[in-house]
């Protein structure tokens, strides 16, 4: 590696697949795949191919310019028709070459110096079918890669040096995985260790009138999402006198618009120890119906399971947890916990839960809104969407003295399901 003419032909070899990326040049393109990766990256822009293909199509920048044939940008004398008939040219082009990115193994969620994934600046440029295209590349790798997690080694290969290899191959695709910098969590952007759940019930909590923080700052709850919750509350329980059970209470605003629905039972499961006290000095422990069970939900719902609860509706909004823990959740808790036979509609019981992950950025939202659409069905439900507009979080302040900002989508996408037939 210190070798320096080494070091200039990989230089070149980078080069060269950027620039036949931005020229949307296939044949070229397929050329230098053969013998190199489809994820090398330019030092100075953090540019990879798939970077350079859709931001080759920014209307003015050179390249469009060049594969538009206005040199120095100049547009005069290129008619209307002409125009729109090489833009249309150009965007296949584009499309082609994400498609052979693809194809050759390119990562969806590389970040460039600017911290765009592909998927962003497509986002960004308003370029649909390219948009598009990033998030289905994001869809594959991700389930790809929770398939992975779930491997275990049969014992069935040929030969113990067959299971080495298998081990390495997979080694090598969760590595690769790992070093990106764009995962799919819930409202936590970039996790550390503050962010994981052990250290998090460690750590001591401020409350306010707005919000909840954790030691680092780390936004736990924040006000701004009542209007989520209380839809959720209105869907899942549609009358009074259900049973309902709430995972992570927060800032009691779920637990509060359930109470308003006059509960037959209403449990709830939390974990965090101030928040625990938060529940005590406000009298949660009172209320009608109310039953507290204190702990991970993870130590609790298995006993809840064997003494065989029944619940008409089941929300779940927990903090520092992965996707895995939520679809662990719903693809073996909840199948035990709801009843799918409740009142007089007949509609059987509803399971929601908040839908963050991956918020931090749109292209993510979207790649895990599949995800998790397919992971439920999987599971046995059914799921009803309702998209709900939200305000501008920045201009309204909501993101000062908070770490992180884990919502940026515009709208959110709530969901409800219940069994499947
Ligand atoms: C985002 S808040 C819930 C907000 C709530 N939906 C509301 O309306 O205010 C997440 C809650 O889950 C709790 N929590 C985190 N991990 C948990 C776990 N493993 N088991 C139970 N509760 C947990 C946190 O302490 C926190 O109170």
């Amino acid at each position: 590696m210190n070798d320096p003419a080494f070091a200039i032909e990989t230089d070149l070899q980078t080069q060269s697949i950027l620039l036949a990326a931005a020229n949307h040049d296939i044949a070229a393109l397929r050329n230098l795949l053969r013998n190199s990766s489809a994820n090398v990256q330019d030092p100075e822009t953090g540019f990879t191919p798939l970077h350079a293909a859709i931001a080759a199509c920014e209307p003015g920048t050179e390249e469009a310019n060049r594969v538009n044939g206005h040199e120095n940008g100049d547009r005069n004398g290129v008619r209307e028709g002409e125009d729109s008939e090489e833009r249309t040219q150009e965007l296949e082009g584009a499309v082609k070459t994400v498609r052979l990115l693809f194809e050759n193994g390119a990562i969806w969620n590389d970040l460039d110096g600017n911290g765009e994934t592909p998927g962003c600046i497509a986002h960004r440029l308003g370029l649909k079918e390219l948009y598009e295209l990033c998030v289905d590349g994001g869809v594959r790798a991700e389930l790809l890669l929770s398939r992975l997690d779930e491997y275990q080694p049969l014992g069935d290969a040929d030969s113990d040096e067959e299971e080495e290899d298998i081990e390495e191959v997979l080694k090598g695709t969760r590595e690769t995985q790992d070093s990106q910098e764009v995962h799919l969590d819930d409202r936590e952007l970039h996790p550390d260790d503050s962010t994981r759940n052990p250290n998090y019930l460690a750590s001591t909590l401020t409350f306010d009138r707005n919000k909840i923080v954790d030691e680092t700052t780390n936004g736990v709850m924040m006000g701004w999402e009542t209007t989520f919750m209380r839809r959720s509350a209105e869907l899942l329980l549609p009358t009074t006198g259900l049973r309902v059970l709430n995972i992570g209470h927060g800032m009691g605003i779920i637990d509060g618009f359930f109470q308003e629905k006059t509960p037959k039972s209403h449990h709830i499961i939390e974990a965090h120890p101030d928040v625990l006290k938060q529940m005590k000095e406000k009298g949660w422990h009172d209320k009608p119906g109310i039953v507290i069970h204190e702990g991970r939900w993870q130590d609790i719902v298995p006993g809840l399971m064997e003494r065989g609860e029944l619940y008409d509706a089941i929300y779940f909004d927990t903090f520092a947890e992965e996707y895995k823990a939520l679809r662990e959740f719903f693809t073996e808790c909840v199948i035990g916990l709801l009843d799918p036979s409740r009142g007089a509609d007949g509609e059987g019981g509803k399971f929601g839960f908040f839908n963050g992950m991956g918020a931090d950025r749109q292209v993510c939202y979207d790649v895990y809104n599949k995800i998790v659409e397919m992971d439920l069905f999987e599971a046995g439900f059914d799921t009803e969407w309702e998209t709900i507009p939200i305000p501008d979080l920045d201009a309204e302040g909501e993101w000062d003295g908070v770490k992180r900002k884990y919502w940026v989508p515009d709208k959110y996408k709530l969901p409800t399901c219940s069994f499947i037939g």
